[in-house]
Order: structure tokens, then sequence, then C-alpha cells
């Protein structure tokens, strides 16, 4: 008998069910597998009733269902299950099978993963989907790297099952070698965070301090909804805030305001940190929710520490506009700092990053989905090799136009006790880069003074190191040079 599977799927949790539905969807047969064989079943007689979905009953059987090259996709948990599942499945593979990770997996997972396959004889795919449970059945945005030779083999099917932006371009493309895909995930992620921290920032100084009640914001949202700001994080806030409980009250005020996290954030934060990028906001949005799951000491805190009123007495309408102004021009901040992350990322990982094409995979079908993205992308095609997001003409107008209502929530902010991290980290960030001269000199004489760590001179060529005996105590023999 002929195989007639075109892919099989292991791990039946939601993520995984409503792939498998997407791709049925998009006529192709789909084997379904799940450790816990009862998922199988249960999967096959709800859901996949009446599709052809073809349910497996172990590994063996689920490859003996595949036509050649063989497609496996992984949706479990990211970390050591990948690799036991991984070397379950190599005994029943054949050189050219793929094996495709669509966890939210470390980069350097995948890059090590690429190299195992490969002494292998057996192509690896790492690759990012976003979109929660609604993108994986309706079209979730798909970034996909690893053994470039196994794209063609996969790119039907993720390009079928993927978002779609306006003019049709599928929100998936191959992104590069080994890990890439994965790594533009994690971006994803961080950027997601940085995001939501803007978002709740805007919330607490509209609550906090323009008292204002949870269907009001609501309209606010939906109004910020209808321009720059149009993007999913928004519309999910808007409804968010018009929610009410059972009882008639808003439920976003009945959660308890402590944040989880799984971990991609914070590793975009140490990953910025080993590549030397400065993504304060995706740090302060990160930093925030361990502030927020801080949750008694806060409370105790807020018994013995005493601040301003909060109350915001400016003029109502004004103010949310300068909140708005705050939470766009933060926004292209965070951007601007996770596309110099990728471009560092690029040169140090050897990866042929395309960021136009990386904005638009986030087009559509993601988190971070947005109109904005679409500028983004446009602002690559303009110019391929553009230095920096913020050196591009429309967003250098947009962040002009954005400025005194911006420096004016974060001065607010400050004089009025209400925290407001990301919007002052981007803040300081665009007026640090926008510095020809920073404080470092006085840094580096005081590294030169304690320490012999030596310095540069600005009456000099770059490159030249000079030590100075700032004490007269100290002799003239300076420490080695070099940056980590
Ligand atoms: C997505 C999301 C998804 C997940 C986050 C949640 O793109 O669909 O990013 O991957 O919901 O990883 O992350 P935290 O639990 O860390 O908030």
């Amino acid at each position: 008998m002929e195989p007639k599977g075109d892919i099989a799927l292991i791990g039946l949790a939601v993520m995984g069910q409503n792939l498998i539905l997407n791709m049925n969807d998009n006529g192709f047969t789909v084997v379904a597998y799940n450790r816990t064989i009862s998922k199988v079943d249960d999967f096959m007689n709800g859901e996949a009733k009446g599709t052809n979905i073809i349910g497996a009953r172990s590994i063996e059987e689920m490859v003996k269902h595949l036509k050649r090259p063989r497609r496996i996709m992984m949706l479990v948990k990211a970390g050591q299950a990948v690799d036991d599942f991984i070397d379950q499945i190599i005994p029943y593979l054949e050189p050219g099978d793929i094996i495709i990770d669509g966890g939210n997996s470390l980069f350097q997972d995948s890059i090590r993963r690429t190299e195992y396959l490969n002494a292998r004889g057996l192509l690896f795919v790492g690759t990012g989907v976003s979109g929660g449970e609604e993108g994986a059945r309706r079209g979730p945005s798909i970034m996909p790297g690893g053994h470039p030779d196994a794209w063609p083999h996969v790119k039907d099917i993720f390009q079928a099952i993927s978002a779609k932006v306006e003019d049709g371009s599928p929100c998936c493309d191959w992104v590069g070698n080994d890990g890439a895909g994965h790594y533009v995930k994690m971006i994803h992620n961080g950027i997601e965070y940085g995001d939501m921290q803007l978002i709740c920032e805007a919330y607490h100084l509209m609550k906090e301090g323009l008292g204002m009640s949870a269907d009001e914001m609501h309209e606010v949202f939906a109004d910020w909804n209808k321009g720059e700001l149009d993007s999913y994080l928004i519309e999910i806030t808007r409804d968010i805030l018009g929610f009410k409980d059972i009882d008639g009250e808003p439920l976003v005020e009945k959660i308890l305001d402590t944040a989880g996290q799984k971990g991609t954030g914070k590793w975009t934060l140490i990953n910025s940190a080993e590549l030397g990028i400065p993504i304060t906001l995706i740090g302060e949005a990160v930093y925030s929710r361990c502030i927020s799951a801080m949750k008694e000491e806060r409370v105790a805190a807020s018994k013995k520490l005493r601040g301003p009123k909060p109350a915001i007495r400016n003029d109502r309408t004004k103010f949310i506009e300068d909140i708005r102004s705050a939470l766009y021009a933060s926004k292209i901040i965070s951007y601007a700092q996770g596309f110099m992350l990728l471009r560092a990322a690029a040169s140090d990982y050897g990866w042929k990053l395309k960021y136009g094409e990386i904005a638009l995979m986030w087009r559509g079908g993601c988190i971070i989905r947005s109109q904005f993205l679409g500028k983004i992308k446009e602002a690559f095609e303009k110019r391929k090799r553009l230095p920096n997001l913020l050196l591009d003409p429309h967003f250098k107008r947009e962040i002009r136009k954005c400025q005194r209502g911006w420096r004016n929530v974060v001065a607010t902010a400050a004089k009025k006790g209400i925290p407001a991290p990301a919007f002052s980290t981007a803040l300081n960030f665009f007026d640090a880069f926008r510095s020809e001269r920073l404080p470092a000199n006085l840094l580096q004489a005081q590294r030169d003074y304690f320490g012999a760590h030596t310095y540069e001179r600005i009456d000099h060529e770059r490159g030249e190191f000079f030590h100075t005996n700032w004490t007269g105590r100290g002799g003239n023999v300076s420490s080695t040079t070099y940056d980590a």
C-alpha cells in the first residue's frame, strides 16, 4: 500500500491539533501522533472525525504512513523532550528525511540539532510558529531555519498554512541556516514582551494618573486601534478592558498583578548582553515582569515607602494623546533595538537575514502583527542596508511628531511616582543614541585611575591607548586592553 501521509505531527496539545486541522483544510494528509496514545484516540474521535487525518499509535506506524522524503514535525515542550523524540524517530528514517521542531526552542539547541541530524544524513528544521491557538488554526506566522536543503520540501505546506497579508504574500519565508528561525522567533517574543509592557504602562497612567474606568480605557484603545497603533495586541487590550466578570465588573481588575514568563524574553535579554546590543526596552519589559512577581515584598513596601500622589491634573484629552505619542515613539525605539540585535546576530552567527522579509513574516498571523510592521518592511525595501530604523525618513518624522508628548509623559510619570520604565528607557535610549558625546570619557578615566585599563584620546587616532599615573603613586605599567 502506497503511503498517503504528506507530513506527520507529534504533539496533540492545542497548538498541535490546530496546526493539523489547518494543514488538513489546505489539502494535506497529516499523520497525527502523541506519546500518550489516548490523546490520539480522543482527537481522531473528536475534531479529526470525518477528515483525512490519519491517527498513528506508534512512531513506527507514523513513519510507515509517510511519503518520502518524510516530513515529521514536533510541537512538544522545548528542551529535553525534543531531543528524546529525535532519538526515538531516527532509527525509522532514511537519508534526506526531515525533522521539524515547531516549539519555542532555544536557537543554540537548533544549531546543535541541525549538526546532529546532518551527521546522520537527515535534515533539521527549527521553526518559530507564532499566533497562539487561533493563529495555528487560521494561519500563523512561520519562521523556519535549519538545513537549507529542507526548505524546498517544507515550503509548500508552510506557506499554504501560514497567514497572508493583504496582497496574498505568505507570512512565512526561509529565515536562514541552523538556528536562524528560532532566533528570529526569540526576537519576536522579546518584542512581544516590549509591546505588552508599553501597553500596560499606558493603561497604568490612565488608570492611576487620570483615574479612568475600564470602559473609558476600552474606548481609548478602540480609538488607538484605528491609527498607527493598529495591531493585534492593542485590539485584544481593547477587548480585555471591555470584558465583564459575571458580576458585571471588569474582569481585568480582578486579576492578580504578577506576571508569568516562559523564558523567551529572558533569552533575548541574555543574548543581547552577549552580543553587546542595548535592547533596553525589552530588558525593562522582562524586569517589569520580575518586579510584578515580587508581590508580597511590594505589598509590604507599599505600607512603608511614600511617594507623590499619582493624580494627574493635566487636560485629560491632551494627556491621553501624549500617552499615545509615548507609546508609539517607544514602540519605534523597541523595534529599532530589536533589528539592531538581529543585525548583530546575523554577523555573529553567519546568517544572511533579510530584514524586510522578517518584517513581512511578522506583519500577519503572529502576536506582534500590526500595520506598523508594514512600514518597517517598506523602510528596509527602500534601503536594504538601512543602518538603523531610527534613520529611516518615515520613522524619523514620526518620532519628531511624538517627542513633545513622549517627554511630557515620562516627566509627568516621574513627578507623580507612576512607574513607566519602558517609556523612560526608550526616551533615554533615543537621547543617548542621538548624542555625539556621552560621559564615557569620565568612565574611561575612572577605569584607568583604579585599574590602569587605558583610554583613547580625542586628539589621537582610534586604536592608540594611553595610561596616566593619576595619583603619582601608581606605576606606568598599564593592563592589557581588550573588550568583552
Ligand atoms: C506566540 C507567543 C507564544 C507564547 C509566548 C508566551 O508567538 O504565539 O509568543 O510563543 O505565547 O511564548 O510567552 P511568555 O509565557 O514568556 O509570556
